[in-house]
């Protein structure tokens, strides 16, 4: 009999549910207690708001286990505060801080057993959906809603881990609405997908980094940051994209490590001069270098092409503070135990 093929390659990132999901609902915009639940298909209304309205919003993030065995939520305040800013954008009932991060330690636990070794992680999905039962609410916002934290245990995002990425810079067509720049909604990512088809499709490009009229905002899923040996330059914060929280913690280790910030309008001409690195930063990607950019069908390689020395050096010292291998002086990492027990 033939030998089967081998089976050991990864399962694609976000593809493996973990054994447990943490739930609450709010009724008439007030959320009850949570509780630990196996993953399952949800029950939602077919007149719910979010299945005819788009009243849906979500966030990423990790939970790392140490090479001391210990499990590490990494920053769920500033998440768990991102969806309360999403939230509030799409006029959907807010869940409280201390509810969104009580449900973050509850989905950890009750996936303990499943936090791969590094380099993999436990990917936590919070999802807030709008479920009025109404058809007729289009112009209403919905007051009842339902709060779930999904769990998959995941490895590397991009499929060969440490290469330098493609991105088609793109001038015309917008990610999103300039209302929504800065939402973590579902209907951004329907709204990249076009540009981001085509691109792989007539480029090969790995993600799309929009620059409307030339001034640049962020890729698809990350966001978008030059450097060189002493400085780093992204854009500032306004409403155009998403405020990332892996670009909050790179931009603080870089300052820490010597580096000069400077956050401000980034255009397309001085990313194609650029002599140093870029890089992208997300959750999912970590930091993950640029080696080539293709604008108006041409193609430039930044740097020398591959991922640069300062890229995998805040790379490393973030992995490192995630993991617990050095000390957290910001307070980044919440550890959590059997012993927090579920919802
Ligand atoms: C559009 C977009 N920008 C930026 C980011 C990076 O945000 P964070 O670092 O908080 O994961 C993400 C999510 O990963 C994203 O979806």
């Amino acid at each position: 009999m033939a030998t089967p093929p081998s089976t050991t390659a990864a399962p694609a990132f976000g593809t493996v549910p973990a054994p447990t999901m943490v739930v609450a609902e709010a009724v008439g915009g007030s959320f009850g207690p949570p509780r630990t639940e196996p993953t399952q298909p949800l029950a939602i209304h077919p007149f719910a708001h979010v299945l005819h309205y788009g009243s849906a919003c979500f966030e990423g993030l990790k939970a790392h286990r140490g090479t001391d065995d210990v499990v590490r939520l990494f920053r769920p305040d500033r998440h768990a505060a991102r969806l309360r800013r999403t939230a509030s954008l799409l006029h959907l009932p807010i869940p409280p801080l201390a509810l969104l991060e009580d449900m973050l330690v509850a989905a950890t636990v009750g996936n303990l057993e499943v936090v791969p070794p590094v380099p993999g992680a436990l990917y936590l999905r919070p999802l807030l959906l709008g479920t009025d039962p109404n058809i007729g609410a289009a112009a209403t916002p919905s007051a009842d809603a339902l709060l779930v934290v999904l769990s998959s245990p995941v490895g590397d995002y991009f499929a060969g881990g440490d290469r330098p990425l493609t991105l088609e810079v793109e001038t015309e067509v917008p990610r999103t609405t300039p209302a929504f720049g800065e939402a973590k909604a579902g209907a951004n990512y329907v709204l990249a997908l076009g540009p981001t088809l085509q691109a792989r499709a007539e480029h090969g490009a790995d993600q799309v980094l929009f620059a409307p009229g030339g001034d640049v905002q962020e890729t698809g899923a990350a966001n978008f940051l030059l450097m060189d040996q002493d400085r780093i330059v992204t854009r500032q914060l306004d409403g155009s994209f998403l405020h990332g929280v892996t670009r909050d913690s790179v931009l603080t280790l870089a300052r820490d490590l010597g580096l000069a910030v400077e956050e401000r309008p980034v255009s397309v001409d001085e990313v194609l001069r650029w002599p140093g690195e870029a890089a992208l930063a997300g959750t999912a990607a970590v930091l993950a270098g640029v080696g080539t950019l293709i604008h108006d069908g041409r193609r430039h390689t930044v740097g020398d092409g591959q991922v640069g020395p300062v890229t995998r050096r805040l790379r490393t010292a973030l992995l490192q503070l995630q993991r617990g291998e050095v000390p957290d002086p910001y307070g980044w990492t919440r550890p959590v135990t059997g012993t927090d027990g579920p919802a």
